[in-house]
């Protein structure tokens, strides 16, 4: 549907939802494989990806660039050029056998509501920037949020030597995306350039679909580590070395693997814990494992319930590690607090919500999300719609029309009814 077509007045009409159905179809078909979506940072999917958001930035009526981390960036002027922006976005990297709603349906919906403005002539007293960051989901190199730390100003640059699973260095990695790595600091924002940061995703768990709303107002994104863990302890034959004489690594991952489940699921607090990649050297059928890597990703609904549960899990790993006499190598990889929403935001939101019609059900975040970076230099605000069955990082991810609809049109109205608040 081209951006003439675009009309949100018409009773019944579902026009901006169709356009962000469409486009979420579109950009989905750009995947590492036909069959299991995957858009992984700075790969030529990756690529592909961020030239099409680019001509849809430009299409609504945007400037639009890619900055030095890969971040796709629009902006569409206010009343007069150069005034501070609202700033929208979510992200366009995927796990791997992704849902195709998570992140792009943020980035989708923002250029649809810009496109909306820009058809009816209409600027505010401010501008408003759509963001396509680069990496939230952390996939291909151990640190995640890359897109989102830069504009905050938080990029760490030493991550730039750590490689991929095949040995490619990050910095290596954004060159041949044709980015330069020693200008990341130039996609930093100050926060005087921002009114706000205002995310729109998917739920991704069940609580919209209980109680039958399209839509919710996010109080907070839950806080989150994530460790690498290396167990060491010596590859052998598998006929010749007998049980007693053995030090298993992947046996040693598997009780660490248990022992972490067994511990959050007798939580009674909504800690949860996954170990989501292993890998086992050197991987024969008839070779003792003598190595085994995995990660370890932690998350509870507050800070301090994380740190202890982080810590009591440490202790539990480093015994089994001991008792089976293995080398341990355990690496913090990622950590992030938990981030509130502005009240003042998620009164906005709210508000918008209750005009479209529908009750302004408040729910917390499990998933991180990019405003845990963008908290740095913003306050953030953030909209949920609802998904199918709360199911997402999977392929049956879907959201309806409707919904991808109505969550548009409380975003059109959070942007045209926006007063700035005391971000500034
Ligand atoms: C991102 O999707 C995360 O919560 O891990
Ligand atoms: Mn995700
Ligand atoms: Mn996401």
């Amino acid at each position: 549907m081209s951006e003439m077509e675009v009309d949100t007045a018409g009773p019944g009409k579902l026009v901006l939802g169709e356009q962000i159905v469409d486009r979420i179809n579109e950009l989905a078909a750009i995947s590492e494989t036909k069959e299991h979506l995957a858009r992984i940072f700075l790969t030529p999917e990756h690529r592909l990806a961020a030239d099409m958001i680019l001509t849809w930035m430009r299409d609504a009526g945007m400037s639009a660039h890619l900055d030095a981390i890969g971040n796709v960036c629009g902006r569409y002027e206010g009343d007069r050029p150069g005034l501070p922006c609202l700033m929208l976005g979510s992200h366009y990297d995927t796990v791997r056998d992704a849902g195709k709603w998570d992140g792009p349906l943020g980035v989708i919906t923002a250029i649809s509501c810009v496109a909306d403005l820009n058809r009816r002539g209409k600027r505010l007293p401010f501008a408003i920037e759509v963001v396509g960051f680069a990496d939230e989901e952390g996939v291909r190199f151990a640190s995640t949020l890359l897109g989102s730390r830069a504009v905050a100003g938080t990029f760490d640059e030493s991550v730039l030597v750590g490689g991929d699973r095949d040995g490619i260095s990050m910095r290596d990695a954004l060159k041949t995306f044709g980015l330069d790595p020693d200008h990341i600091g130039a996609a930093a924002r100050a926060r005087r350039e921002l009114l706000g940061y205002i995310e729109l995703h998917i739920e991704q768990g069940p609580v919209l679909e209980a109680k039958n709303l399209p839509v919710g107002v996010v109080t907070a994104i839950a806080g989150a580590t994530r460790m690498a863990a290396r167990l060491t302890g010596m590859a052998g034959h598998a006929g010749t070395v007998p049980m007693a004489l053995r030090r298993d690594a992947l046996v040693g991952a598997a009780e660490c693997i248990s022992t972490i489940e067994e511990f959050c699921r007798t939580d009674e607090n909504g800690l949860v814990g996954t170990v989501g990649y292993i890998q086992a050297m050197p991987g024969a059928t008839n070779v003792i494992p003598g190595q085994v890597s995995f990660t370890i990703d932690i998350r509870a609904p507050t800070d301090m319930h994380r740190k202890r549960a982080v810590a009591d899990i440490v202790r539990r790993i480093e015994a089994i590690a001991k008792g089976r006499k293995l080398a341990l190598q355990l690496d913090v990889t990622h950590e992030n607090r938990t981030v509130p929403c502005a009240p003042w935001l998620k009164v906005q939101i709210a508000d918008a919500i209750a005009a479209e019609g529908f009750a302004p059900l408040e729910l917390p975040s499990g998933a991180g999300h990019d405003g845990m970076a963008m908290i740095d230099i913003a306050d953030v605000g953030m909209l949920f719609v609802r998904c199918r069955g709360g199911i997402s990082h999977h392929p049956d991810e879907h959201v309806e029309l409707a919904d991808a609809d109505a969550g548009a049109r409380v975003l059109l109205r959070v942007i045209e009814n926006f007063r700035a608040g005391e971000n500034v």
